[in-house]
This record gives C-alpha cells, structure tokens and sequence, in this order.
C-alpha cells in the first residue's frame, strides 16, 4: 500500500488528535510505504498569523518525530515544500463542478451559519485531492470527517481519467478506528474548538491540575458504576496499561471510591505515558536544524514523485 495522510497544523496537539489519528498513522509505517505531511496551505485557511502558522507548522514536525515517527521509514515533509501539488491542484480545479464543492461540510456549515467563506475554503477539498494524486496513494487514514474529502477526490480523478485518459491511481480512504472517539475534560468530544483539550506535550504539573478539574456527576460514593462511558475511565483506558485497566473496572463496579482518586490515578497514569515523548520532543527541539533536515530530505522525496505524477497530468490534458 501507498499510504498518505496530512496534518493540519492549526494548534496544539490533544490526546484526541494522538489516539483518534496520530498513533494510527505512526503504527502503518512499519508495513506501508507511508507518506505523512503537514497541511500548512490547507491551514492557512484558518490560521491568519504568519509567526503562528510558521511555528505551528515546526511543532507538529517536533510532535510527530517525538511520538514515534521514524523518518527513515516515513517520508514527512511541509506541504508548500511540495509547489508541483499547487500547480496539479489548478489543473484539477478546471475539471471540478462547483456542485461537488457547495455541498462539502466545511463550507455548507459556514454559509449554514451566515458567515462568508473565501475561494480557500470553497476549493479545500481541491487542494487536499491534489495531495493525495501527487503521490499515487492508494490508501488514506483519516477520521471519519474526512471521508466525504477523499470521495471528492475519487470523484475528481474519475472524472480527469475519464476525459483525459487513465493517469490517476484511485486512493481509497482507510478510516481510523472510532471506537477511539476520545472524551474532552467536559464529557464532550475532545477538540480545540469546544476548549476541553489535554494537550499531549503539556507540563505535567500543569495536566494533572487540569484532570483535577474534570467535570464528573454527583454519584455517592459507596455506589458502584459502569466504567465504560465515564469520561475519567475512559480516559485512564488510554493511558493505562491493560492490567491497571482491568483494575480501575473492577474498582468502578465494585463501588466504594470517590472521583477524586481516580482522577489522581488518572493523572499518575498520563504523566507516566508522556514521559518519554516529552523527554524526546525536549531533545528534538534543542536541535532545530537537524528536524529542518529532516523535513527537507522528506520534501525532496515527495518532489521528485509529485513531479512524475504532475507531468503525466500535463501531458494527458495538453499543458505539455
Ligand atoms: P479539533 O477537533 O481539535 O480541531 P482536528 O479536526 O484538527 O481536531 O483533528 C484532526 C484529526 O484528529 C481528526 O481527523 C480525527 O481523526 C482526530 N481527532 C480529533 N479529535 C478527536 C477525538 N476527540 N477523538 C478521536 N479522534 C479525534
Ligand atoms: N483535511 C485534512 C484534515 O483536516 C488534512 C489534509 C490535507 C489531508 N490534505 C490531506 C488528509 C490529504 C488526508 C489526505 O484533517
């Protein structure tokens, strides 16, 4: 498999981020060909600050590297280090019915809400469609949020393959596991939008007095509980190991334990999950010049693909 996903970096990264996509797209790079940049064209739809942008886009480098990426078995890269998936995105948008895009969700929930939406956002799905073909993935981790994307894409290349002749390979979407929907600090899906999050690479200090604050219900204490669904447990599920798992659910069904020590527990269990990525991110981010060569060495690879794959469309459709 030819394995390609993106990453926007549009923030900080959350548990949600890491056990909904990251750890997935780390674990399919010791059996796949793997292919993981980072959206910075696609943020700029939303993230208007040049110092932002830039150091965000740094960041996810240091995260992903500190979270196990092995850039001798992936290739990571910036996607604008990648100018031909601009030029073959403009060859794409002319075969692109402007009813394929209106009825993409980012854009129809925009103008649902009455707020207007710039040529960026309208032709989104363009752009990251134009990333996938460039490469010739043939498979794509994503959430589920995304799936409606990468039919687009499937839809965009049909039809230039369709006009111009077979020169896109057909991506498929390989969507990640949802059992890992992961809970935010209110109960609530994680995400940056509904400000719940726990970062990945926050001071520990400061993370536990953030699970110290987690929102629980008022259940007595001698009462006993089922454990999946409660934001506490699910939460430690991910951190803990499968023993202390079994443990905590026998503690919840048992009943006798009040919120606050689990929540303790729960902060014990997540610094001691961090630790060694943090202490790797530390170590990445005093050498600043070897993540840049890293990035580099990414982006040269994916070029020299993109620039196979950009002229097989000029020729096809007559630019050269
Ligand atoms: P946010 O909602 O914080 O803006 P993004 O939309 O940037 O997060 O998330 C990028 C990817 O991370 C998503 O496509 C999804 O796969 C994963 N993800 C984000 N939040 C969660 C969550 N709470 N549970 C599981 N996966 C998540
Ligand atoms: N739109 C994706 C997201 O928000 C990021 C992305 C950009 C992407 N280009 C891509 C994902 C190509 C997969 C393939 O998460």
């Amino acid at each position: 498999m030819r394995v390609l996903s993106g990453i926007q970096p549009t923030g900080t990264i959350h548990w949600g981020n890491y056990f909904g996509a990251i750890r997935q797209y780390i674990a399919l790079q010791d059996n796949e060909q793997a292919f993981y940049f980072i959206a910075n064209l696609h943020a700029l739809t939303s993230v208007r600050d040049a110092a932002k942008l830039r150091q965000y886009t740094f960041d996810i480098a240091l995260d992903l590297l500190a979270l196990g990426l092995d850039p001798n078995k992936a290739t990571l890269f910036v996607q604008s280090d990648v100018p031909e998936v601009s030029e073959l995105c403009w060859i794409l948008l002319t075969g692109t019915p402007m009813g394929l895009l209106e009825r993409c969700v980012a854009y129809k929930d925009k103008i649902a809400k009455g707020l207007s939406a710039d040529a960026g956002l309208f032709t989104y799905p363009v752009l990251q469609a134009a990333d996938i073909l460039a490469y010739d993935s043939d498979t794509v981790p994503v959430g589920a949020d995304q799936v409606q994307h990468i039919e687009v894409c499937r839809d965009i290349a049909g039809s230039f393959n369709h006009t111009f002749g077979n020169t896109f390979v057909m991506p498929k979407a390989y969507v990640l596991e949802t059992a890992a929907r992961v809970p935010g600090t209110d109960g609530e899906k994680m995400s940056k939008s509904y400000n719940n999050t726990l970062a990945v690479f926050e001071d520990a200090k400061v993370q536990r007095k953030q699970i110290m604050r987690i929102v629980t219900d008022s259940r007595p204490m001698d009462q006993a509980k089922e454990p999946g669904g409660d934001v506490l447990y699910d939460l430690y599920s991910l951190v803990a190991s499968d023993a202390d798992r079994e443990a905590m659910a026998t503690t919840y069904r048992r009943g006798n334990f009040g919120y606050g020590e689990i929540k303790k527990a729960l902060a014990d269990a997540a610094e001691k999950f961090w630790t060694e990525p943090r202490a790797r991110r530390a170590e990445l981010a005093a050498k600043p010049d070897e993540v840049r060569q890293i990035l580099a060495a990414g982006a040269e690879k994916a070029r020299k693909k993109a620039a196979e794959v950009l002229r097989r469309a000029q020729d096809a459709c007559g630019i050269h």
